[in-house]
């Protein structure tokens, strides 16, 4: 291990460890995710139990809550303690409106979500965060789970003349390469925008890599073939190196709240031919702070 990938390592494991009083954390990995009980997301949850969950959150950027019974007025109340509610993009045909619906039907061909992203980054202002509530899994033993990395330490674990290249450079995130083999309705606009390549969380302040595979298609102040080259390594970082992930194995009821600023994630579709349930709900971002 290069010595500013261990420096990078020890500042993320040797984070103080919060006292919480309300509820409890455990660490699912030592860089990513936290699984919290000792609440019941299915009621109004009391101002101080909340602040440790949005403590909770920044710290562990994933957080998993088993077992529980939710309406969808639940999951959309939950979700509306962390800000606005995000409108599914494209809207969805019938429903409610944010309300996304998970459904992999039987022998389907492919899933979304299946690859690498971080939700609605073509968006001039993405996501702050998604909440997926899963109510049904494949057969136990069958796949379904959902993956998770770290764009904090993808970034921190670069060298540092890699961290100088990028730091100054945007990159293009294009709805349309994202929804290649969808067609959208046809009143829907396609976004497409330009964001920092290393960006900074609005919370913290911390600097993470913004680009991700499904969305992110050129970076303007390359060449074509230098764009490309350097996102392929970038996108291979971020996939090759287990070090940054975490792999959510769910259970019918397991709701998991991530922050699209900083992790991407991958439903990972190796459950053919069963199915898979749930429902997704996300919360209004702001601009990507560079
Ligand atoms: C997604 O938000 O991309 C879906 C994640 C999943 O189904 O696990």
């Amino acid at each position: 291990m290069e010595s500013y990938e261990r420096a990078a390592l020890e500042a993320v494991t040797t984070h103080p460890v919060h006292d919480y009083r309300t509820l409890s954390v455990e660490r699912l990995t030592p860089v990513l995710g936290a699984e919290v009980s000792g609440v019941d997301l299915s009621r109004e949850i009391p101002d101080a139990q909340l602040d440790e969950i949005r403590t909770a959150f920044r710290a562990h950027h994933v957080l998993v809550f088993r077992d529980q019974a939710l309406t969808v007025e639940d999951h959309k109340r939950f979700a509306s303690a962390f800000g606005e509610l995000r409108a599914v993009s494209p809207p969805p045909p019938e429903g409610d409106p944010y309300v996304l619906e998970i459904r992999t039907a039987s022998a389907a061909a492919n899933v979304a979500g299946n690859g690498w992203h971080a939700d609605g980054t073509a968006d001039v202002e993405p996501s702050l965060g998604s909440m997926l509530y899963i109510t049904e899994i494949p057969e136990p033993g069958s796949g379904g789970d959902t993956m998770f990395a770290n764009m904090h330490l993808a970034y921190e674990m670069l060298s540092p003349a890699m961290r100088s290249l990028l730091d100054p450079l945007t990159a293009v995130h294009d709805g349309a390469q994202a929804l290649a083999g969808y067609t959208p309705p046809a009143d829907y606009v396609i976004p497409k925008s330009e964001h920092p390549l290393v960006a900074r969380h609005p919370e913290t302040d911390r600097r993470l890599l913004y680009v991700n595979k499904a969305y992110t298609s050129r970076i303007p102040q390359l060449s074509e073939q230098e764009s490309r080259a350097l996102l392929d390594l970038l996108f291979d970082t971020i996939a090759g190196r287990p070090i940054l992930h975490l792999r959510v194995r769910w259970t019918p009821g397991t709701l998991v709240f991530w922050d699209n600023r900083c992790v991407q994630h991958h439903a990972v579709y190796d459950y053919y031919p069963h199915t898979r349930c749930g429902r997704r709900v996300a919360i209004n971002g702001g601009p990507v702070k560079g």
